[in-house]
């Protein structure tokens, strides 16, 4: 009786200082991070500044993509207005000049009642951040199935502003392949680690915002009570110019949607069986029933794949490019094509238990590993440029970031909530004990930005703390795991089954 009675105390204490985190990592986001334009919440700064005078490079910026946890949790916490106003103030930073008409800035600031924005112009190594462009059509999708607010969906501004984007996205190349081509450091590492050309988070951002600018359009259309029929009228009628681009970009999307689809699938996509056949193909070959088309040669496939595959492991490479595939493993672009089902359900869980075989690497001391292995010796000398921040076990080249973890919670809970027979018993685990090492771990360390070093022990060496993500991370690990599993349906967006039978 006493020893249960114990237990029960332990248990309640255990709940209470939960709680207590959770109401400390909350007041840090309202009353510090977030800030306001126009008299109003619009958006979190990147960090908040340990020392008022000091300006900490940009981190004092609003972000779209460290916003993105930031509008999620938001809309969990039923703060649609906050939303609504981040995602028309980045609408109306939406850039309409000749070379760059239709991309959404990186970051945001107000000067003196000014807005300024960057698109990169001001960015180290001026680098623009494409991926900000596709999250904010994912985050108005979400926005709008969360908050029930089709009448923003259906306004001209943000239907202008969609079409806008998908001008941008969907226009003729010198490629026929479907991937989105971008420079080094055009995503969440923003800086030059060998990952241009057609990285993996680029691709799968580009995949959830194609769905997302077609169900946003689906949304106007129907609201018109546009019928096929009078559609090929309107394309016809200078009055109706906007439906008449609305039907013919939504079919494009669609078609561009399935390609991606089945493109990353053939060429992203590897298990150990895969590589066993890669590795016997012929090179050299011309025409169009090839079976190496990007003529990869078998010394390109690193060794150490053999192990992390072992026999039932599998994920999406890094990066597709002629002769020059990359091999290593990005735990965002992994768990995002987990979430917006670019893989399929038997391929999310070879990633999974690849993820959880190679739990050392990948969540060892600190949740989670940004990619891996890291770029070494004269690999990092040359291909990043002698990047000082980007040191092998570093920052980007293969450090640990805590803002990572909720995406890998979304992608397996939503994973279980679908295919209940799967035996979870493990990637529970797993869940838990790297949501008590963000427990403990991040009020101690002050929240920081990231952690270095093989295991992600130490504080990064330029680590910011404070880190607005890092904060929100826990909160939304805290929410899916302990207050509502359901939630995770919040990432949901329309299926490729949906959109074909609209
Ligand atoms: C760093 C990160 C980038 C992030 C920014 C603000 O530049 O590489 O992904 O958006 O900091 O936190």
């Amino acid at each position: 009786m006493e020893h249960r009675s114990i237990k029960f105390i332990d248990k309640l204490r255990q709940e209470m200082k939960e709680e207590l985190l959770v109401q400390l990592a909350k007041s840090i986001l309202y009353e510090q991070a977030l800030v306001k334009i126009d008299g109003e919440f619009v958006g979190a700064v990147a960090s908040i500044p340990q020392n008022k005078n000091s300006q900490d490079l940009n981190y004092n910026e609003i972000f779209i993509r460290d916003n993105v946890p930031v509008m999620i949790y938001l809309l969990l916490e039923g703060r649609f207005e906050i939303v609504r106003h981040f995602l028309n103030t980045c609408l109306r930073l939406q850039s309409d000049h000749f070379q760059t008409r239709g991309i959404f800035p990186t970051s945001f600031v107000e000067v003196e009642g000014k807005l300024i924005a960057d698109y990169g112009q001001r960015a180290i190594g001026r680098v623009c951040s494409v991926d900000a462009s596709l999250w904010w059509v994912i985050l108005a999708y979400i926005y709008v199935q969360r908050s029930g607010d089709r009448q923003w969906a259906i306004t001209s501004e943000v239907q202008i502003g969609i079409q806008k984007f998908l001008n941008l996205i969907l226009h003729p190349s010198f490629r026929d392949a479907p991937t989105l081509f971008v420079p080094d450091g055009a995503f969440m590492i923003d800086r030059v680690l060998d990952v241009w050309g057609n990285p993996l988070e680029i691709q799968a951002l580009l995949y959830g915002a194609l769905l997302s600018a077609v169900g946003l359009i689906q949304m106007d259309l129907d609201d018109k009570g546009c019928t096929e029929k009078q559609a090929k009228e309107d394309l016809r009628d200078p009055e109706n110019a906007l439906i008449g681009q609305q039907i013919f970009r939504k079919s494009y999307a669609i078609a561009w949607i399935k390609k991606l689809r089945s493109y990353m699938l053939k060429h992203y996509w590897v298990n150990s069986k895969i590589v066993q056949t890669i590795r016997r193909r012929p090179t050299e070959q011309y025409g169009d029933r090839v079976t190496n088309e990007y003529n990869i040669q078998t010394e390109t496939i690193p060794h150490w794949l053999q192990e992390w595959l072992g026999d039932k492991g599998g994920y999406l490479i890094g990066n597709v490019r002629t002769g020059r595939p990359d091999f290593r493993f990005f735990t965002l672009g992994n768990c995002l094509s987990a979430t917006f089902d670019l893989i399929s359900s038997t391929q999310q869980r070879s990633l999974f238990h690849l993820m959880y075989q190679n739990r050392a690497d990948l969540f060892a001391q600190m949740p989670l590993r940004i990619c891996h292995p890291p770029l070494q010796n004269e690999d990092w000398r040359k291909k990043t440029g002698f990047d000082r921040k980007n040191l092998p076990w570093c920052y980007h080249n293969a450090g640990h970031w805590p803002c990572l973890f909720w995406f890998f919670v979304m992608a397996t809970l939503r994973h279980k909530q679908r295919q209940s027979s799967v035996d979870n018993l493990a990637i529970d685990l797993l869940l838990q004990d790297n949501y008590e090492i963000l427990s403990k771990r991040l009020p101690r360390e002050h929240w920081a930005e990231y952690f270095d070093g093989p295991n992600g022990v130490w504080v990064g060496q330029q680590a910011r703390l404070y880190q607005t993500w890092t904060i929100v991370s826990f909160l939304l690990t805290h929410h899916f795991l302990k207050v509502n599993p359901a939630d995770v349906n919040i990432m949901d967006l329309p299926s490729l089954k949906d959109i074909k039978n609209a």
